[in-house]
């Protein structure tokens, strides 16, 4: 066991003696480096203005990644054995500056400055990963980033100018040294922090291999870490102190996605960037929907499994996963168990974990020849937003166009991730092009009793959930908008209305 973090600031190895608190990366940057061009905006994941660029091993793709995440929402511990690089680390030197400082010089992309470190470092990210940016990929890279004065225009051509740069002219001499120290320190012994002074105690796990986690969480009551994305504004928001984490990040066994002819394995330490490229082509609903799930930043350090352990209702996994008929493996010392997603999820904050358990993995199956799948997400803002509704639609149909089988599921309707099974049901028999609509409005009116809440309103949820469904089974029976002309809606005083009543 190793009491030091070890890890590599803008190419020099630093050795950090044990901390005693939950320390944000942005936090001993800006406190105890003194680089203070990683800015604080939101401490939340939000703005994009902390953003760094990160190295690390990822076993399941067998090699070093790069990617740009929120340094504000990480815990300094995760950082063992990775590269970090801010943007006071980018020039070559005091006349050189990288060329994607210099881009946003040349295209005047910098205002006031307060967000410009995190854009550079979005961007660098991008470099380090030898995309081309353009078109729409310019607005997915620079999502998890705001801007308040700049306008981003002058940002994107910045980006552009990158783009534009053949990838044999771009210099890779950081990546080559961090690659370097990434991989020379996969032999180190794991982590395993453990301080203890009159006030508190820390500890910080980081086991490498799958057999020491079981005995960890047997034994103590460590909190399960994996890509802080939830964890981490418990810290910087409830000011929630937590005394003990058990990082799963570095084990190996944890970090696999596996496909085969009928299924996807994703293994409980991959990110949902990762998940995101596999998964991407085969469920094309999936990709779009997580193209919208928090930013680059945020995909790149949550994961898949993550989502769903949180329990959240709201959370835009769960739902998709619940309609596409996914399982889990729970680990618990030498056992498992395999239990369907949707059995996961109890109540409001419980979840089907007991002590000493944790989720190894979540198999997703492909769809088959005759099934159809959809989801569509609902939120406030189109980028970098949690959802008010999110909703799944998974449709076996027979060749005739008649519904042999339906799982559908919700997120944000109910206090945790719900199949609606009264319509799920009534649609088996149904033909897709040629619905009961008032019926299928009355089973989901059964399978659910929203809340109002800041993100919604009840009625707007039983309004746009059903609008999804209809959207879905428009789009697969490909008529669209069947539904429209005779609809019933319901008004805010709750009378029924149809379409033509309510443009009156
Ligand atoms: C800015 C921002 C935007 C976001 N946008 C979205 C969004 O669009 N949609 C959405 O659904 N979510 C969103 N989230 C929430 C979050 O990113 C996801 O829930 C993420 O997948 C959590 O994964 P993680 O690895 O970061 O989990 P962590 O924060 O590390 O852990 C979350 C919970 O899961 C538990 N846990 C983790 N792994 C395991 C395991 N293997 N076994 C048992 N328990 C485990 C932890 O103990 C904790 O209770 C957003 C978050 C932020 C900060
Ligand atoms: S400070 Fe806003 S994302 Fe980190
Ligand atoms: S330059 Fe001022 S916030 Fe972007």
């Amino acid at each position: 066991m190793r009491e030091n973090i070890s890890l590599m600031l803008n190419g020099n190895i630093e050795q950090i003696p044990p901390i005693n608190s939950a320390v944000t990366l942005m936090n001993w940057l800006r406190n105890n480096k003194n680089l203070t061009g990683t800015k604080e905006g939101c401490a939340e994941g939000d703005c994009g203005a902390c953003t760094v660029v990160i190295g690390k091993y990822n076993h399941s793709l067998g090699r070093v990644t790069w990617s740009a995440v929120n340094s504000c929402i990480l815990f300094l511990p995760m950082l063992d054995g990775c590269s970090i690089r801010t943007v006071e680390g980018l020039a070559y030197s005091e006349d050189e500056l990288h060329p994607v400082q210099t881009a946003f010089i040349e295209k005047h992309a910098s205002q006031c400055g307060f967000c410009t470190p995190g854009f550079v470092m979005s961007l660098y990210g991008a470099w380090c990963k030898k995309q081309k940016p353009e078109g729409s990929d310019i607005d997915n890279l620079f999502a998890g980033n705001l801007c308040r004065c700049t306008g981003y225009l002058p940002i994107k051509k910045a980006a552009l100018q990158i783009g534009a740069i053949p990838e044999e002219e771009r210099d890779t001499s950081y990546l080559n040294i961090e690659e370097e120290f990434v991989i020379q320190n996969l032999k180190n012994e794991p982590l395993s922090i453990d301080v203890k002074n009159e006030k508190r105690q820390f500890r910080f796990d980081a086991p490498k291999n799958i057999k020491m986690v079981g005995p960890i969480l047997q034994e103590k009551d460590p909190l399960i870490l994996s890509g802080a994305t939830d964890i981490g504004l418990w810290v910087t928001k409830k000011h929630m102190e937590i005394g003990h984490f058990l990082y799963l990040g570095d084990v190996k066994e944890l970090n696999f996605l596996n496909e085969n002819q009928k299924a996807f394995e994703i293994g409980a330490s991959v990110s949902h960037e990762v998940a995101m490229q596999k998964l991407g082509s085969h469920f094309e609903a999936l990709l779009e929907l997580w193209r919208r799930f928090g930013s680059e930043q945020v995909r790149a350090s949550g994961t898949v499994v993550g989502n769903i352990a949180n329990g959240s209702p709201i959370a835009d996994i769960s739902p998709a996963f619940i309609a596409l008929g996914a399982s889990l493996t729970i680990s618990h010392l030498e056992n498992k168990r395999v239990i369907p997603i949707q059995s996961f999820f109890i109540s409001y904050g419980k979840q089907d974990l007991k002590k000493g358990e944790f989720i190894k993995s979540v198999y997703v199956p492909k769809l088959e020849k005759n099934q159809r799948f959809e989801c569509f997400k609902i939120s406030r803002r189109f980028d970098q937003d949690i959802s008010a509704v999110m909703g799944a639609f998974l449709f076996s149909i027979s060749e005739d166009g008649f519904i042999e089988k339906a799982q559908i599921a919700y997120g944000g309707m109910a206090a945790i991730p719900k199949e609606a099974s009264n319509l799920s049901e009534l649609l088996i028999g149904k033909e897709l092009g040629n619905l009961p609509l008032d019926d299928c409005k009355k089973a989901l009116k059964e399978d659910f009793q929203p809340i109002t809440d800041v993100r919604a309103s009840r009625e707007y949820r039983n309004d746009v959930a059903f609008n999804l469904f209809v959207k879905a089974c428009d789009k697969i029976s490909g008529k669209p908008s069947s539904y429209l002309p005779g609809a019933v809606f319901e008004n805010v005083s709750g009378n029924s209305v149809t379409k033509s009543q309510q443009n009156v």
